[in-house]
């Protein structure tokens, strides 16, 4: 006996059917902005903000590959051809490994040709400059508190001790322990390292340089 909540999924499943069409030429911008969550563990919207992959901002209409500031694009997608209007948006999001082969975009695509056009739209009312974007939520690493700010890194057999600028001790296996950088504007200043990790109280962080150099210059080979 089918149930009734199989019932209601079969009659959506035939109403996406039908409207299949229309939902693919009119992409709700609003809808698009929730789905564009899953974009923003890799993207931002905000101009030039690059992560793991190029800043979206402008990208409607925009030659493939060609963010300005972006270093790490393949050279699949550089050498695609493609520019980035509202049918490649589609076709990319629906499966990027098909249109662009050895692409570096790990992402599976959406099969959902309802949340594409809405996607696409959202990507249309950022590149027009319809929407105002989130900043993905990072911290700007200048102006974290006290807690966070580093004031010495102390190295002794297996371990590493951290003070902060509260006097606080913060002690890790050194396996736990990662020494990041980041060189943006909104990376840490120069020779003051941050603490970062799920909750101070982790055991497990990471340390943010603004510089490579910074980092074994900072740690001190020393027994408490
Ligand atoms: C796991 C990280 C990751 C996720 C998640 C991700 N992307 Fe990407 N994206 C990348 C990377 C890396 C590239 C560069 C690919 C290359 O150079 O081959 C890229 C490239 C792109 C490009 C081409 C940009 C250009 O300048 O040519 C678009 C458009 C894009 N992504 C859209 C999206 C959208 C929309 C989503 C969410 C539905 C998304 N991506 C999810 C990592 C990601």
């Amino acid at each position: 006996m089918i149930q009734r909540p199989a019932l209601h999924a079969i009659g959506i499943a035939l109403a996406s059917l039908a409207f299949g069409a229309l939902a693919r030429a009119e992409g709700d911008p609003a809808r698009g902005a929730q789905a564009a969550r899953t974009c923003m563990a890799c993207h931002s919207f905000a101009p030039s903000r690059h992560l793991t992959g190029p800043s979206l901002a402008g990208v409607l209409g925009r030659k493939a590959g060609t963010a300005d500031g972006f270093a790490r694009y393949s050279d699949a997608l550089k050498q695609s051809g493609l520019v980035w209007d509202k049918r490649n948006l589609d076709a990319w999001l629906k499966n990027p490994a098909a249109l662009v082969p050895g692409n570096a975009m790990t992402f599976p695509g959406i099969a959902d040709a309802r949340t594409r056009a809405d996607l696409v739209a959202y990507l249309e009312a950022v590149s027009k400059g319809r929407v105002k974007v989130p900043d993905r939520g990072l911290p700007n690493l200048k102006e974290l508190d006290a807690a966070s700010r580093v004031t010495s890194i102390r190295y002794c057999g297996d371990t590493y001790r951290l003070t902060t600028a509260d006097r606080k001790t913060h002690v890790f296996w050194e396996f736990n322990l990662r020494f990041k950088t980041d060189g943006s504007a909104a990376g840490p200043a120069a020779g003051q390292p941050v603490l970062i990790g799920t909750g101070m109280q982790g055991d497990r962080a990471a340390v943010v340089f603004a510089r490579p150099e910074e980092i074994s210059a900072f740690i001190q080979r020393r027994c408490p």
